[in-house]
């Protein structure tokens, strides 16, 4: 059992998660009776038990807004001024399915000839006209290919050319998504705005994305003309995992700060914006800086969820738990980009530091988040069976769609994204020195490196597909849930083994000439 790997006295060493295979269990259910509903802190419970990390390469808005769809969450990096931190917040809180909610908008002196440069640079067709061009203004109208195709002279304001608002079907703000739909059906537009009782834009609809989100996962079963049916769309908008606040049901999101004094001020906008959580942004987590940090949010905010870390030993975490943390993130040094082990000599092998933090927290009631090394749906696994809530994922999830930043082409052909680390010289200018305790030194000690990955398609493909492995993991375990996983754990009845250099070579692929790996259909 684990306890006998990681409690004995004798040995003195530490294991990551390829020197442990679980030994398989019995199997009395199917795959899809695996539910792997866990938690994230105290009070934030998950169904998808994936959490992105705060990393300026990995989460901003929209990687928080899919992960959250997916029964995840996101955790919005700190290398941001507060005011764009508190904004990248409040998109994921405003966020509704279907709806856009930051439509670029044009003012009506505008040119035909400057939206020609517009509409190239930004590859749609159909803009809102507004008083002042901004969002939120009074709407004046609109402009789509019909109205700017046919003018001669480019010269000619929107305001000549534009359907005004008198002649546009318009919803009120609070329809649902099946409501602006039906409208969008029986109007035969392409474009609907939504509007305030006083005439102001607070969102479109468009029919393509309608479609496009439609389409896309029925493709086979549903003809084209049935596309935009209600029950697609419900479909569509009820993502059935997403972790919702459970009254108004906006998604849950978290964000990263860091222990300095001004971090305070970095807190109370995040949560002005209606952050659920804060993650404390450190590699070592034990110091008077952080203990103080979270103990003036806890009596400044009691009901924001604190995640506080990094830590790997239980020393460190019982001084964490005893200031009022709410969850724990275990790891240091041993994530993709991570130089620290090397550099600062410190650190610890992540299945010894998940497995022993994991057991102090149990007893208090704290989730841990195994943080960093996951590189397959198999570590997460054994990070789940170690007694993590959660797995703290950032190379798992860099390059795909989500993530912040442009795909570009290796010489080779490959679609790539640059992934770094927040010690990466690079990373640490924009100000993630802080969670280094190089904010003050006079020579910036590099403990990341900075690189690129490989194009993994969109998190709503990629996470299905991480739930599924998942799910085929713990069915061979022979456990139902993530609770009963870790029971199993807490009984002795969940049965490790140490792996040989020999058997892990073995675990993986070997002995062919050469494979191709297609990781899911
Ligand atoms: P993965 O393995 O998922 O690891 O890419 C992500 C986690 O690594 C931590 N992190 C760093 N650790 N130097 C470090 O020692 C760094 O530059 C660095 N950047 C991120 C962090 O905990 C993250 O979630």
């Amino acid at each position: 059992s684990a306890s006998d790997i990681f409690g004995s006295k004798t040995s003195m060493s530490g294991y990551t998660y390829d020197d442990l295979i679980c030994l398989p269990g019995h199997i009395n259910f199917g795959v899809h009776d695996v539910a792997l509903g866990s938690r994230f802190s105290k009070k934030i419970a998950l169904r998808t038990p994936i959490v992105s990390s705060p990393m300026d390469t990995v989460t901003e808005s929209n990687m928080a807004i899919a992960m959250a769809l997916e029964g995840g969450i996101g955790v919005i990096h700190t290398n941001l001024p507060v005011e764009t931190q508190a904004m990248e917040v409040a998109r994921v809180k405003k966020f509704k399915a279907g709806f856009i909610l930051e439509p670029r908008c044009v003012p009506p002196t505008m040119t035909l000839e400057e939206l020609d440069n517009l509409k190239s640079s930004l590859g749609f067709t159909g803009f809102p006209v507004t008083e002042n061009g901004q969002m939120g203004a009074k709407l004046l109208g609109l402009v789509t290919k019909r109205d700017t195709d046919f003018v001669q002279d480019r010269k000619t304001r929107l305001s000549q050319i534009m359907t005004p608002a008198a002649d546009l079907v318009t919803k009120l703000e609070g329809c649902d998504l099946i409501e602006a739909n039906e409208t969008l059906q029986k109007s035969k537009k392409g474009k609907l705005p939504i509007v305030t009782k006083s005439g102001l834009l607070v969102a479109l609809v468009a029919r393509t994305d309608i479609k496009k989100n439609v389409d896309f996962p029925n493709a086979t079963k549903h003809p084209v003309n049935k596309a935009c049916e209600s029950t697609d769309i419900k479909k569509n908008v009820d993502f059935p995992n997403a972790t919702k606040h459970p009254v108004n049901k906006e998604l849950l999101v978290a964000a990263a700060i860091g222990t300095r004094p001004a971090d305070r001020d970095r807190v109370k906008a995040l949560v002005a914006a209606g952050v659920d959580a804060v993650v404390i942004d450190s590699s070592q987590g034990d110091s008077v800086f952080q203990h103080e940090m979270v103990k003036w949010i806890k009596s400044n905010f009691p009901d924001l969820q604190v995640v506080a870390g990094n830590v790997v030993t239980k020393r460190q975490a019982q001084h964490l738990i005893e200031c009022g943390a709410d969850a724990l993130r275990v790891g240091m040094g041993i994530g993709s980009i991570c130089t620290t082990q090397e550099v600062c000599a410190c650190g610890r092998a992540q299945a010894s530091a998940v497995y022993n933090v994991a057991k102090l927290a149990r007893h208090y009631g704290v989730p841990i988040l195994a943080d960093g090394g996951i590189s397959s749906p198999g570590r997460i696994v054994k990070a789940l069976s170690l007694g993590a809530g959660a797995a703290m994922c950032g190379s798992l999830l860099a390059g795909t769609a989500e993530t912040p930043g442009e795909y570009f082409y290796s010489d080779d052909g490959k679609r790539l994204k640059r992934y770094r680390g927040m010690g990466s010289i690079d990373a640490m200018k924009k100000g993630s020195d802080d969670r280094y305790f190089g904010t003050a030194a006079a020579i910036k000690v590099a403990q990341g490196v900075s690189g690129t990955v490989q194009d993994k398609g969109s998190i709503h493909k990629y996470i299905p597909y991480l739930t599924q492995g998942i799910k085929h993991g713990m069915q061979d375990i022979g456990a139902q849930s993530v609770d009963q996983l870790q029971s199993m754990l807490q009984e002795g009845q969940l049965r490790f083994e140490l792996r040989s250099a020999a058997a892990q070579r073995e675990g993986g692929v070997h002995g062919l000439h050469s494979f191709e790996r297609k990781l899911f259909d």
